[in-house]
């Protein structure tokens, strides 16, 4: 064959979805969670290679940034009127059209899989083996509250009534998942939604709200606002007519929000300090593989990361567990992401302050198991970093830092152990490898955190199957857990339903 019979473009592989994917749900049909690209069907393989093939030259969401600036109060103030009075209309659709859109977002979101998987390489770093479950769990938020506003309509004697104007302010960690099911949220409750992606995370902010403009939300009720933080940011976040302010990001940011103004309506998830407990009657193999994933998957940039292992009784004093883990964390390849090998992306800034201070220095009574490498000059590029004997009370114990490195612990017994872990301020996720059931029942009992996990790691949560959400600091004004089923009762209030004669 000659190479002008070649077509001009080979067109790039599809993703191959195994025989279980779920039909296009409508609405009324059930929730199932979408299934991740199998890698294990070399059409997936192709189709990931086509994917970081793309990466690293990337423009998506590039030129929708200018057009979706907000640059300064007073456009603020417009946006902010423009889309409380689009929300009217969005209201008055009612819940089984909004659902149906809801829907429809959830299959173009699947269709767009490549190309959100590209730009969250492109400009957050992220891995094709962590973005793809992430634009699975952004799909299952869309339908899953689509099939949510179904359900606050089918409540007998009551009316659902949303609020007329939810800001989203979400992190560039999950530059895809969070900001679809925060705005999707409110957007299944009946409430329009101004966007402000965070600054690293604006190329995929727009990515995604194309998508949903795509699936008939209207553009004038999904707002992008393209605004840095700073007067802006503020006056968005502080208008009075906003309704409700979705956060996810630090505790001190929630805390920030609120000294903006008095009265903020706020939804926040914040920091976490996470650790998982290991005792003897452990799986010792398997809490090795959940420790590593948990601690180092998205270079441990992830709030459900766990960041410390507390070592109990006589796995404290094993060798066993430290040199599975060990090797476990060796066979992690850190790189950028359109490299195939890479497991483990850069941090989204060169590592600074605290973060920093936890890469390169020990406290007293600490060592190395492995002591983290700079890979690249900027300070992005780290491997996986473990330090022993740390210390109950010492800054490594109770500091988040978001990035990779781990802390063993050691703790006589479980309940010391569980004090350990209770010592933090945060309570967002938490984990035990045990096998034996009073241990298990001891720890559930104690444990005080929002998700709880046995014998899994500390990420990824699921929609429906896990509903996410932190107890202590890892919540502000925070009642209900989202991919979970009063996720939307936080848009809005309950009045009496009219009654009719
Ligand atoms: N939902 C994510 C997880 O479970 C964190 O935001 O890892």
């Amino acid at each position: 064959a000659s190479a002008a019979a070649m077509p001009a473009e080979v067109p790039a592989p599809r993703r191959v979805q195994d025989r279980r994917a779920p039909q296009p749900a409508a609405p009324g049909r059930g929730f199932r969670n979408a299934p991740d690209s199998d890698p294990s069907i070399s059409g997936n393989r192709e189709w990931a290679a086509a994917i970081r093939n793309r990466m690293e030259r990337s423009t998506l969401g590039l030129d929708a940034l200018a057009r979706h600036a907000v640059g300064s109060v007073a456009q603020v103030d417009a946006l902010v009127a423009e889309t409380t009075s689009a929300g009217e209309g969005w209201r008055a659709l009612g819940a089984e059209a909004r659902a149906a859109i809801l829907h429809r977002a959830g299959e173009v979101l699947e269709a767009r899989r490549a190309d959100l998987l590209e730009v969250m390489g492109a400009e957050c770093g992220k891995v094709i083996e962590q973005g793809d479950p992430e634009v699975s769990e952004a799909i299952d938020f869309a339908h899953y509250y689509a099939e949510s506003a179904l359900a606050l309509r089918d409540v007998d004697g009551a009316v659902f009534a949303p609020v007329r104007l939810t800001v989203v302010t979400p992190p560039w960690n999950f530059p895809v998942a969070i900001p679809a099911g925060s705005s999707l949220a409110a957007l299944a409750a009946g409430s329009p939604v101004v966007l402000k992606p965070a600054p690293q995370a604006q190329r995929c902010g727009a990515v995604l709200a194309e998508a949903l403009w795509e699936a008939g939300v209207p553009r004038d009720v999904l707002r992008l606002a393209i605004a840095e933080e700073g007067e802006v940011g503020r006056r968005l976040v502080a208008h009075p007519a906003v309704e409700r302010v979705v956060l996810t990001g630090a505790y001190e940011t929630a805390e920030l929000f609120r000294s903006f103004r008095a009265d903020l309506p706020l939804l926040a998830e914040t920091s976490g300090k996470n650790a998982i407990i290991v005792t003897p009657s452990a799986d010792l193999d398997l809490a090795a593989k959940d420790v590593a994933s948990s601690a180092f998957g998205h270079a441990g940039q992830k709030c459900s990361a766990a960041s410390l292992v507390v070592l109990v009784g006589s796995a404290a004093r094993s060798e066993r567990f430290r040199r599975q883990l060990v090797d476990a964390v060796d066979g992690y390849e850190v790189g950028m992401p359109w490299d195939a090998a890479s497991r483990i992306g850069p941090l989204i800034a060169p590592a600074e302050g605290g973060l920093e201070r936890a890469l390169t220095r020990l406290e007293p009574g600490q060592r190395w198991v492995r002591e983290p490498r700079m890979l690249d000059r900027d300070g992005a590029l780290w491997s996986p970093g473990i330090r022993d004997g740390v210390q109950p009370g010492s800054e490594f114990h109770l500091t988040e830092y978001f990035g990779p490195v781990l802390g063993i612990m050691a703790a006589a017994t479980l309940d010391e152990a569980i004090d350990i872990v209770r010592a933090v301020d945060y309570g967002l996720t938490s984990g035990l490898h045990a096998l034996d059931e009073d241990e298990i029942a001891r720890w559930l009992e104690r444990i005080d955190v929002g998700n709880a996990y046995v014998n899994r790691g500390t990420t990824g949560a699921i929609v429906q199957r896990q509903p996410f959400g932190g107890w202590k600091r890892s919540a502000v004004g925070a009642g209900t857990k989202a991919g979970g089923p009063s996720y939307l009762y936080g848009f809005g209030t309950w009045a009496d339903a009219p009654v009719s004669e």
